[in-house]
């Protein structure tokens, strides 16, 4: 079994057939399914709904791992969980009651996570660490599928890799994300990869192959 994690954002998946996705995609071997939820206030644009959540229940066991790019996420924690999410990561930058929302998550039962978008710096989150299970850098401004990498995050995967024993969370990257990236970044310690266009623009099939071996 691999340590690295491979997460299909169902924000770039074909909708017109997204219970056939689903399934291929548990037989294919992914780990989680990346849920992007937007407020269209947080990010300029609107994301997965809670039907789409219980279409992925319907269809496989496979874990959800909930992105929330939302203001004020914590009334929204409990509904969530309740859907199937495994773990729920909020925005530090859309909530101003982090240490509190965090609380709430872990309480559910749930691991809580926090993401961090391009221009937040370690030093402003450090304070969170101890309350988070998991830590999102997003290496695109956050909103939408098929953006650039960018190459201005990589010092602070750098960084938190290195904090990731110490405050036992997992690391993840989220935002332009393909197999040469992953080779990259896991001797760095990220562990969990989102990936939606580099996926969903081939055979995710061969794509995920690729990068198990
Ligand atoms: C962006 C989302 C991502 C995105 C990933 O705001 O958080 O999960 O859909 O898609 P790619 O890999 O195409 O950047
Ligand atoms: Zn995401």
């Amino acid at each position: 079994m691999s340590v690295i994690k491979i997460l299909p954002s169902l924000l770039c998946a074909n909708h017109g057939n997204l219970a056939g996705e689903i399934k291929r995609l548990t037989l294919a071997g992914v780990d989680y399914f990346h849920m992007d939820v937007m407020d269209g206030d947080f990010v300029p644009n609107f994301g997965l709904g809670t039907e789409i959540f219980k279409t992925v229940r319907e269809h496989t066991n496979i874990p959800m791992d909930t992105h929330l790019m939302i203001r004020n996420p914590a009334k929204h924690i409990k509904l969530f969980r309740e859907l199937g999410s495994e773990i729920i990561t909020i925005h530090p930058e859309a909530d101003s009651h982090c240490t509190k929302t965090l609380q709430l998550i872990r309480e559910t039962g749930a691991t809580a996570g926090i993401a961090i978008n391009p221009e937040t710096s370690v030093e402003s989150i450090k304070a969170l660490l101890p309350l988070c299970g998991h830590i999102l850098i997003m290496t695109v401004n956050p909103g939408f599928g098929g953006q650039k990498f960018m190459e201005s995050t990589v010092d602070k995967i750098a960084t938190l890799g290195k904090l990731a024993t110490e405050y036992k969370f997992s690391l993840a990257v989220d935002g332009g994300i393909n197999p040469e990236l992953i080779r990259r970044f896991v001797p760095m310690g990220v562990t969990n990869f989102v990936l939606g266009s580099a996926l969903f623009r081939q055979n995710p099939e061969d794509v995920i192959r690729e990068i198990k071996n």
